[in-house]
């Protein structure tokens, strides 16, 4: 709409004024935030903007592939993607407490981009001043509201403060007074397709916390595969009175990987495989959440296929616990 286009070129206007011939970096997860962002800074500047897509091995099937396709492919925008599940990985080793697992990939992850960022500053002829961050109005009451924060942190996310700071770069932060729908309707307008603007959260630790316990390689394989089919047949199936995808109508869903092994039957053989529970909920602010109550002839479709695909999984179960006491993440 009109509202939206003009918010666009006055966006624009502000960026190449802010920048001017100055290069900016920027991290892209593949979220929604980092990747209207980069879609925005890349209208304003082309080419003055680098995105820098660090991989940590514990994202969905495909998501890299699909970052560079949209990105590089599509935008023409210049993305250095750093692969580093090796690293992730090896530093998980032995790592199965929950809070330990977020401070190893989230002090990684700042390791990695800084690393990558230095190299980019350096190779540059012109002058690389800023920082860009897909941070959006939400965040900045939180990080500001500090009287308002839990005496607890019963969950520690994973942010990038300080960085720009110890990369001597200036912070360029073009969503901050936008809230999520209009981050998502500012996606469409710049061209991203609706199903990425429109996509369920994602922790920044990935798959590292949807692996309960230790995190393995073989785990994230067999667990990105199950999700896949999830996500694929809550996109498939619609409710008959609204027309809407069971994807839409769940605030987020996912499965989670249970290293316990059952038994089970598969033609003349006994199978002694993994675990997988699914979990979608339904909430507004994801503070208080209820489990979703998916039909039954899509819980029955998506457990068939994961038993019968994924070789590795011969059990599926699914979660039916509400936020509070269960958290919406199993980990
Ligand atoms: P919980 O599990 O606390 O999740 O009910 C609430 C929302 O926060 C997300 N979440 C995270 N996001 N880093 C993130 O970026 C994290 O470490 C993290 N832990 C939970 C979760 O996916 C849900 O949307």
């Amino acid at each position: 709409d009109w509202v939206m286009r003009d918010h666009v070129a006055e966006a624009v206007a502000a960026i190449r004024k802010q920048v001017g011939n100055e290069e900016v970096i920027l991290g892209l997860s593949g979220g929604v935030d980092s990747s209207v962002a980069a879609a925005l800074i890349h209208r304003a500047i082309g080419d003055q903007l680098t995105c820098v897509f660090v991989d940590h091995g514990l994202l969905r099937l495909n998501e890299g592939d699909k970052v560079m396709e949209m990105f590089a492919g599509k935008l023409h925008a210049k993305v250095v993607r750093v692969d580093a599940a090796d690293l992730f990985l090896g530093k998980l080793a032995g790592v199965s407490d929950p809070e330990a697992k977020r401070k190893i990939i989230g002090g990684l992850f700042v390791d990695v981009f800084k690393a990558q960022a230095e190299k980019i500053k350096q190779s540059h002829s012109r002058h690389v001043a800023w920082l860009a961050q897909g941070t959006i109005y939400p965040d900045v009451i939180e990080s500001g509201g500090a009287k308002s924060k839990k005496a607890v942190t019963i969950k520690s996310h994973h942010n990038v403060g300080g960085l720009p700071e110890q990369l001597g770069l200036k912070l360029l932060e073009p969503l901050r007074d936008l809230f999520k729908d209009e981050v998502r309707e500012l996606g469409v307008a710049l061209g991203l397709p609706p199903e990425m603007v429109y996509r369920h959260p994602f922790p920044g630790p990935g798959l590292g916390v949807r692996i309960l316990g230790e995190v393995k390689k073989e785990y994230a394989e067999l667990l990105r595969r199950a999700d896949d089919i999830f996500i694929q047949e809550l996109r498939n199936f619609r409710d008959e009175s609204t027309g809407k995808s069971w994807y839409d109508l769940t605030s987020q869903a996912f499965t989670v990987f249970l290293p316990v092994k059952s038994v089970g039957v598969m033609g003349d053989g006994r199978t002694y495989d993994y675990v997988v529970a699914l979990r979608a909920v339904q909430t507004s602010d994801f503070m208080t959440a209820d489990w979703a109550e998916l039909p039954y002839a899509l819980l029955k479709r998506v457990s068939g296929r994961i038993i019968n695909e994924v070789r590795g999984i011969n059990r599926v179960t699914y979660d039916v616990s509400s936020k509070p006491p269960a958290t919406i993440e199993w980990e």
